[in-house]
């Protein structure tokens, strides 16, 4: 030992979630005795003197940032540990993450039951890309009801793949419900938990086999670094490690996972603040007669309030909203033109309220047919509520709307 090292007495195992997001996966720099694992930026680590037991494709001892990087490991074991899951891969996007599990679960000629609400670059993987190069087929199914998920499965079907609270619609799934439906037929589920990161739900705990998140979201929180993990069965995650981390390369750069692991400490407090805004917001739009509809998971009207009370248990409905103001798509634009505290931009969970327009009706793309009919007819602003006093935010839509009919 050399007069910096010290033991790491935390063990962030027993402790409560808000201790895990501080304490977990981060160790006292052997070293140099900082207590925050440093960046480290090598891309190879020093070989034992007898390497011939080494396997080059292995994950988890230091060899190549591909296989197994420091900044990575940390990152991972914190996301473990905040998932309840065995183990954890962390990739360069949540696409790349997404992707890691379609690349590894599946293979030519199986069947996929997919929500028919989720992000872009899913409906697309499962519409295009992956049909066409890999044989793989999809039925895109209304994954609110289980009925309609059982009716979809086939002897061939090996993955369902759905999101707690669905991108843009806010479309609510009982994860517990659709594991069993998946399960009888002895098909893997994989769940998107983008919108809904832990504690306010863990679809692990509820059966799915696989939780998927994009990193670029709550979990980094601060619109800086793209990230994606994949949290579950060790046996799954070691195969997705070597097949789709090893072997295709989306790798994290240390950089990014360090500031992920940064920016995760203070989750508990961001979504707390997010939840809580975004209910007194969704509440102010929707008592407003200039808008034509709120899409919120926290309003007794949202078509699927019942089942997200009962699988927050309280603890919250995410900090992800989408609107329209009552006009055409221009009338849309005006509106959003008009925000001053309120950024116009993709993306979501960041420390800054971000809108974005999506037009409806004749404008939309092909997955536009899955959405609710108001979605259609107005388009929507998909709203990420954001860290600003809620006062502020809901002073500028307010502006923004009576600025719109002047
Ligand atoms: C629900 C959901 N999943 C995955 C992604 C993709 O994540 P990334 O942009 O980090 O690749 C997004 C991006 O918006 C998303 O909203």
């Amino acid at each position: 030992m050399t007069a910096f090292q010290r033991p790491n007495k935390h063990d962030p195992s027993t402790m409560a979630f808000s201790s895990q997001a501080v304490h977990a996966g981060n160790a006292i720099d052997a070293g140099s005795g900082a207590i925050r694992t440093p960046i480290v930026m090598a891309n190879s680590y020093a070989l034992p003197e007898d390497a011939s037991t080494i396997s080059w494709s292995g994950t988890d001892v230091p060899l190549y940032t591909r296989n197994s990087g420091t900044n990575q490991q940390g990152l991972q074991a914190k996301l473990a540990a905040l998932e309840h899951g065995d183990d954890a891969v962390v990739l360069a996007s949540g696409v790349a993450a997404l992707h890691g599990v379609f690349f590894t679960v599946l293979r030519s000629g199986d069947h996929v039951v997919v929500g028919d609400v989720t992000y872009e670059a899913i409906y697309r993987l499962f519409a295009e890309l992956l049909p066409e190069k890999y044989g793989i087929t999809a039925t895109f199914v209304d994954s609110s009801d289980p009925d309609a998920v059982r009716a979809a499965l086939r002897p061939e079907t090996a993955l369902v793949h759905v999101e707690v609270i669905g991108n843009p619609t806010t479309k609510v799934t009982d994860i517990g419900a659709i594991a069993a439906v998946a399960h009888d037929a002895g098909a893997l589920l994989s769940v998107d938990s983008t919108f809904t990161p832990p504690p306010l739900f863990r679809p692990l705990e509820h059966g799915a086999d696989l939780v998927v998140h994009s990193l670029t979201k709550y979990i980094n929180g601060h619109g800086d670094a793209m990230g994606g993990a994949v949290i579950g069965r060790r046996d799954l995650i070691q195969r997705i490690k070597s097949d789709a981390m090893v072997d295709v390369g989306g790798v994290i750069s240390p950089f990014n996972a360090w500031l992920i692991m940064r920016g995760s400490v203070t989750l508990p407090l961001r979504l707390a603040q997010h939840q809580a805004s975004a209910q007194r917001i969704a509440e102010f739009l929707q008592a407003d007669p200039r808008i034509a509809f709120v899409a919120y998971p926290g309003l007794a009207e949202h078509p699927q309030h019942d089942v997200a009370l009962r699988l927050f248990e309280g603890r919250g409905f995410g900090g992800m909203m989408a609107f329209a103001v009552s006009g055409d798509a221009a009338t849309q634009d005006r509106f959003v033109a008009n925000l001053r505290v309120v950024t116009s931009a993709v993306s979501l969970g960041h420390d800054e309220s971000l809108i974005v327009h999506v037009a409806g009706g004749a404008d939309a793309r092909p997955r536009v047919a899955f959405y609710p009919e108001e979605f259609r007819t107005w388009g929507h602003l998909r709203f990420s509520v954001g860290l600003e006093d809620p006062d502020d935010i809901i002073a500028d839509l307010s502006a923004a709307l009576d600025a719109t009919w002047d």
